[in-house]
């Protein structure tokens, strides 16, 4: 089948009202990612040739979206929002070049998946000429209804032009139709307005299709390939789905979570087989962990590298450029940023670790703040190997602290530290034996002297 030429269009130009937002509908995210980027990944990894997306709000966000994520793509402005059948019409020029599949998929279905491309593919291989993926739901409302006989395709009716009986068909339009690529132009051509809502409904290319003789078929496929998206409840649904199917994926790649419904993840999270993953962590974008590192439970990452059997968490943070070497702990209430803590390291409790290069085993105290910022600049902060840095102690950047050093607890440190040195930075503690009782009798004659006042 991969012999067959293919072009996918990809319709993205639609106003979204529903949305009720300023951003155009298809660059809305799931899991992170723009809408319009799921379906052009889904057509790309389907196998398709080519891909034409038809714009129109926001034109240039989009195109660029596309571009910048490393979609080669044709691009086709459709100028006046008349339907879908005249979006399609929009890629014409494309479709022309001459493809032996055609398929026409739309930008607010997220959850498409590249098998079910590939199936409606299989179909036109068998001699299909027009093929419809639906699917089947308790709430078709606001769905095209799929209109059969006898395992025959006869039309596809939209909500507005359904009769109360074809209103209560739930096998419904899911999107996406796959076309021959030798008719589609003529099809195009009768498609026209004259319904209910005065557009041009690519759905009607069922009807034409059949009045020209040529096979008409239904594939169906699971509702979530073909959600549309068309308001913020809908996308929130999307989005559940979105992260139920990628839970169920690291799981099945070896990945332990106790409670998989409370963990979020971006679309490009990584996490390799015998890590855990405990309750209530959510994953921004970029974030590797690799086997057998265990994120503690409502730990926040992003942009962040976890080694093999590092443990993060409960209750860290770790925020673009962490990289927390094998067997390295950051524990709770700890902050990293754009630091390497090498193997071994621990950094366990309510310590800002931001600019920073950890050695291998240093242990980093309670209360550890890199004083890494000065209103203007970023400082480093460099702590050898083996180093020992007191708890509640300022590091304040640029400063080294050698291999093996020790940083007194509670010390500001603004000089380097020497391998093996110890540093106090701090005041010299003196001890005035009896002097509390003399106090207490202090205080207590102002209270009295108070009282009576
Ligand atoms: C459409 C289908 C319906 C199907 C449903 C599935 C038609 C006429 N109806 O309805 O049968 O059940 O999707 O989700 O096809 N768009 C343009 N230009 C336009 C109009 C739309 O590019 O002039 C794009 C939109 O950006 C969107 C897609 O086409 O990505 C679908 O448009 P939408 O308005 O959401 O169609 P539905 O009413 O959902
Ligand atoms: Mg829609």
């Amino acid at each position: 089948m991969t012999e067959r030429s293919c072009l996918t269009i990809i319709l993205a130009a639609g106003e979204g009202t529903r949305m009720k937002s300023d951003l155009v509908k298809v660059l809305h995210p799931v899991a992170g990612l723009p809408m319009v980027l799921h379906v052009a990944n889904a057509a790309k990894e389907a196998g398709t040739s080519e891909i034409a997306v038809v714009i129109g709000r926001q034109a240039e966000a989009v195109e660029r979206t596309l571009t910048d994520a490393g979609i080669a793509a044709t691009f086709h402005e459709q100028t006046e929002r008349l339907g879908t059948g005249h979006a399609v019409k929009a890629a014409r020029s494309a479709i022309e070049t001459g493809f032996d599949d055609v398929l026409v998929v739309f930008g607010d279905t997220p959850l498409l998946t590249p098998e079910t491309i590939i199936g409606a593919r299989a179909e036109l291989a068998k001699g299909s000429d027009v093929v419809v993926v639906g699917f089947r739901t308790s709430d078709p409302t606001g769905y095209g209804r799929l209109l059969e006989n006898g395992g025959k395709l006869l039309a596809i009716r939209e909500e507005k032009e359904a009769t109360d009986a074809e209103k209560k068909i739930n096998f419904c339009n899911g999107g996406l139709m796959a076309f021959s690529g030798a008719i589609l132009t003529q099809l195009l051509d009768e498609i026209t307005n004259d319904n209910a809502k005065g557009e041009y409904y690519m759905t009607d290319a069922v009807e034409i299709a059949n009045g020209k003789g040529l096979t008409v078929s239904a594939i169906e496929a699971p509702f979530e390939d073909a959600l549309g998206v068309n308001s913020r409840i809908e996308l929130a649904e999307a989005e559940a789905i979105w992260q139920q199917r990628k839970r169920n994926e690291c799981l099945a790649a070896g990945v332990t979570m106790q409670a998989p419904e409370t963990v979020w993840f971006y679309h490009d999270t990584e996490v390799g087989s015998d890590a855990v993953v405990e309750p209530h962590c959510v994953f921004s974008k970029g974030v590797r962990v690799a086997s057998g590192a265990r994120i503690r439970a409502f730990s926040h990452l992003e942009e962040a590298e976890v080694g093999e059997d590092a443990e993060i968490g409960p209750y860290a943070r770790l925020r673009p450029g962490a990289k927390i070497g094998k067997t390295a702990k950051v524990g709770n209430f700890c902050e990293i940023k754009k630091a390497k803590v090498a193997k071994g390291a621990k950094v366990n409790h309510l310590t800002y670790v931001g600019d920073a290069i950890i050695g291998e085993g240093a242990n980093i105290g309670a209360g550890t703040i890199t004083c890494n910022y000065d209103g203007f600049n970023k400082h480093l902060t460099q702590i050898g190997a083996g180093a020992f840095i007191g708890s509640n102690s300022s590091l304040v950047a640029p400063v080294n602290i050698g291999d093996g050093a020790y940083v007194a607890s509670g010390s500001v440190v603004t000089d380097d530290v020497a391998d093996d040195a110890v540093a106090f930075g701090r005041a010299r503690q003196t001890n005035k034996d009896g002097k509390a009782a003399e106090l207490r009798k202090r205080f207590a004659e102002i209270k009295a002297a108070k009282s009576k006042g």
